[in-house]
């Protein structure tokens, strides 16, 4: 009997897993040994190198992560119909990739913490490489939806691509790692759109033959709510403003606005047509009506991709000016205007531009439009 009972322990140690430990399970010892500076080097790196590559590394960690939660997103919204119930997890993904640059943000204070002249000590070495080499980033930019003709072009048109080259000329994984973003498929903006397409407005469906009448309705009677707004803020700003802006100034800021947001929602066509204007009437018409059983969670995507696209803004400030802290205004080791270029992309690249715009155009609650066939939104439907 206590044969037996042995030889089926000794059976069960045999053949049942090893336990599980951290260092197996998180790789510690690989992820400790990656920090030793360029191949070849007989001098250990210094605390100061040592804490360059590290933060490098743990930003190449998060942008895998970032690209892992878009590409859930953009496969969601890519889907020909979205269930009002899926959007929560896309709502999940974009806070976490908000929340993600937000932490990494952050990081940039552990690399103020390097010294000018003591980042000087080793800076020589690293050229030409460059943060600008970042085949994670691009894929973001890629994957998110940045329009390549916003880019920030220095000297040759493809330089953002050139650098990701091996110093051969090759294509190596880094620059392969791009094109394949590039030919995977559409980027999270343009499925959004698709998804903004689709939206019901004042319960006709995009498909239905009342569909184009339906949107004409709303964008008119949003534009007549929205001028006599304009209108009244006008008319109470030049009451209260005895001195400082001239009435005339006044004057011509309201007009724009009123002037700029019937151009936002009838963009003619070379400007996109009524594919855009109903893109745009989507997202201002799910603002609009948020409360709405069925617009809360639409609307819940919008403000989380405005947020996510504002604090990939903050990241690329917050890295500017790190930058200009560290190496004040000198070339990049990459060969670009250093700071100055970095402010340039800090600037240019939006990508969900419309959605910056829609917030000029909002209205207060007590002035907005009635809207028609409310009971559409209720607790049925897809979207
Ligand atoms: C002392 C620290 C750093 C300095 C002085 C610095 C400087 C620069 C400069 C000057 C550029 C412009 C391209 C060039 O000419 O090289 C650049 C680009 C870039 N850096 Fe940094 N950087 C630092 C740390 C970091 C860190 C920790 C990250 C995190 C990943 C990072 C990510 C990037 C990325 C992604 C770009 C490309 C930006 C674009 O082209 O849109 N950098 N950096």
């Amino acid at each position: 009997m206590l044969g037996v009972a042995i030889r089926s322990a000794i059976t069960a140690t045999m053949t049942s897993p090893r336990p599980t430990t951290y260092w197996d399970y998180i790789h510690v010892e690989d992820l400790l040994s990656l920090q030793g500076g360029l191949p070849g080097e007989t001098a250990p790196p210094s605390n100061d190198e040592v804490l360059f590559i590290t933060v490098h590394q743990i930003y190449e960690l998060w942008f895998q992560l970032i690209l892992r939660e878009l590409q859930s997103a953009r496969d969601l919204f890519g889907k020909d119909t979205v269930q009002e119930q899926e959007l929560s997890g896309a709502v999940s993904s974009l806070r976490r990739i908000s929340t993600i640059f937000s932490v990494a943000s952050d990081h940039f204070k552990v690399v103020e913490t390097l010294p000018t002249r003591e980042y000087l000590e080793f800076r020589k070495k690293l050229m030409p490489a460059s943060g600008g080499q970042s085949a994670q980033m691009r894929q973001i930019e890629v994957l998110f939806g940045l329009d390549e003709r916003d880019r920030v072009l220095l000297g040759e048109k493809d330089w953002h691509m050139n650098i990701l080259r091996e110093p051969d000329g090759s294509e190596g994984k880094a620059y392969k790692r791009v094109t394949e973003q590039m030919a995977a498929g559409p980027s999270l903006r343009e499925t959004i759109e698709q998804w903004l397409l689709r939206t019901p407005i004042d319960g006709v469906a995009h498909d239905d033959p009342d569909a184009e009448a339906a949107l004409e309705r709303f964008i008119t009677r949003y534009l007549v709510a929205h001028r006599s707004e304009v209108e009244e803020n006008m008319e109470y700003a030049k009451s209260i403003m005895a001195g400082g802006v001239a009435h005339e100034d006044l004057e011509s800021r309201y007009q724009w606005e009123a002037q700029s947001a019937e151009e936002f929602l009838r963009p003619d066509e070379a400007a996109g047509g009524a594919r855009l204007a109903r893109i745009r009437a989507a997202m201002i018409f799910i603002e609009t009506y948020r409360e709405l059983p069925l617009l809360a969670w639409p609307r819940e995507v919008l403000n989380e991709l405005i947020k996510l696209e504002q604090r990939f803004l903050i990241y690329r400030q917050r890295h500017a000016r790190m930058v200009e802290r560290v190496i004040g205004s000198r070339t990049g080791t990459g060969g670009s205007e250093g700071v100055k270029y970095l402010d340039e992309t800090a600037l240019r690249y939006r990508i969900f531009r419309d959605l910056w715009a829609v917030r000029t155009l909002m209205i207060r609650p007590g002035a907005t439009p009635e809207l028609e066939r409310p009971e559409f939104y209720g607790f049925r439907g897809d979207s």
